[in-house]
């Protein structure tokens, strides 16, 4: 053949190959999740989600011990509170599960470790949505936006590094800048779950959290899975209201978005590997379908899809292979 391009040239070995490669994993990339929950002793595997676990505090800081010598300093937590009710009480109590846990891990870590609190309600209330529910069983927006600014402020109050609402209540963002602001804590980022899809994915969470609706979905907040434009939108707004950091979630059947994102913004991008991205791939693998390196391949993609941040349960393992 006469042909003077030759592509193949540049992949004849592993040396060539590393240093031609476009995109790379590290592990400060990774935001890892972790759950928390009241008790002593417990440490208590997700069964939807093999490998991740429900911690009380004391178990939680002992793996909070393993994850800061192995490269891993960022988590993000999530809390399951041991009452719920309609109002989600116990999310802006000082003495709730979130609060009691960011105190302890920051005496004994202190800047060893960077704390990012989920806020949001759906493991709070008892009906398992994300707000205030009215009496036609729609959650209603204003009063819920008041109810989490003051759960982001006892979050900060109790040391949490970054605060990152869930909820995907409208104008919340804002708020919450106003109210940690008129509190003193003007250096606290927000990363807002901007681009949050009413997603199936999220399943095995909310096996984990214990946080599934009692009825109905979450469509009327979480974004319509079709919708790219709006993503765009919600980003814009959410911007403009004060967000440091902006968020993608799920990534993997999104990765469209995240690519649009990066390339309409100028702050940094997050991607939530969320919970049954995890167990598909992890099942997967267990199960000897595909091999282990399709985990690196998936979190490659979303990094090559354009985000600074990836936010997932395969953190701590890909630390651990990659020591
Ligand atoms: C709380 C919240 C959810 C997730 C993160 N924060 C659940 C939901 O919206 O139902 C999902 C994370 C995952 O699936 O890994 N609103």
């Amino acid at each position: 053949m006469n042909i003077s391009k030759r592509p193949r040239r540049l992949r004849g070995n592993d040396i060539l190959r590393k240093m031609t490669r476009e995109t790379h994993l590290k592990k400060e990339d990774f935001v890892y999740p972790l759950f928390v929950q009241e008790g002593n002793g417990i440490k208590t595997e997700i069964k939807s989600m093999p490998g991740q676990f429900r911690y009380s505090i004391d178990s939680l800081v002992e793996e909070c011990s393993e994850l800061i010598e192995i490269g891993i300093d960022k988590i993000m937590l999530f809390g399951i509170p041991a009452d719920k009710d309609d109002k989600g009480s116990q999310a802006s109590s000082m003495d709730g599960i979130i609060q009691k846990a960011v105190r302890i891990l920051k005496k004994v870590y202190r800047d060893k470790i960077y704390i990012i609190t989920d806020v949001c309600l759906c493991e709070y209330t008892s009906h398992g949505h994300c707000g205030i529910i009215d009496d036609k069983g729609r959650v209603r927006n204003d009063e819920t936006v008041d109810i989490l600014s003051e759960i982001a402020l006892t979050h900060a109050k109790a040391g949490a590094d970054m605060i990152a609402p869930s909820d995907m209540m409208d104008g919340r963002i804002g708020q919450i800048r106003t109210n940690l602001d008129l509190a003193g804590y003007q250096d606290i980022p927000i990363m807002a779950y901007s681009a949050k899809y009413a997603s199936s994915f999220y399943g095995p969470f909310r096996d984990a959290a214990d946080s599934a609706p009692a009825f109905g979905d979450r469509k009327a907040y979480q974004m319509d899975p079709g919708n790219i434009r709006e993503a765009v939108k919600e980003v814009e707004l959410d911007i403009h209201e004060g967000a440091d950091i902006v968020m993608v979630k799920p990534a993997l059947s999104y990765l469209d978005v995240v690519s649009k994102i990066k390339q309409e913004t100028n702050i940094p991008v997050a991607a939530y590997n969320v919970s049954g991205e995890y167990a598909m791939l992890k099942m997967a693998v267990e199960n000897g379908i595909m091999s282990l390196d399709v985990i690196n391949e998936t979190l490659l993609s979303i990094k090559r899809a354009g985000a600074d941040i990836i936010i997932t349960y395969f953190a701590k393992e890909f630390a651990l292979k990659s020591k």
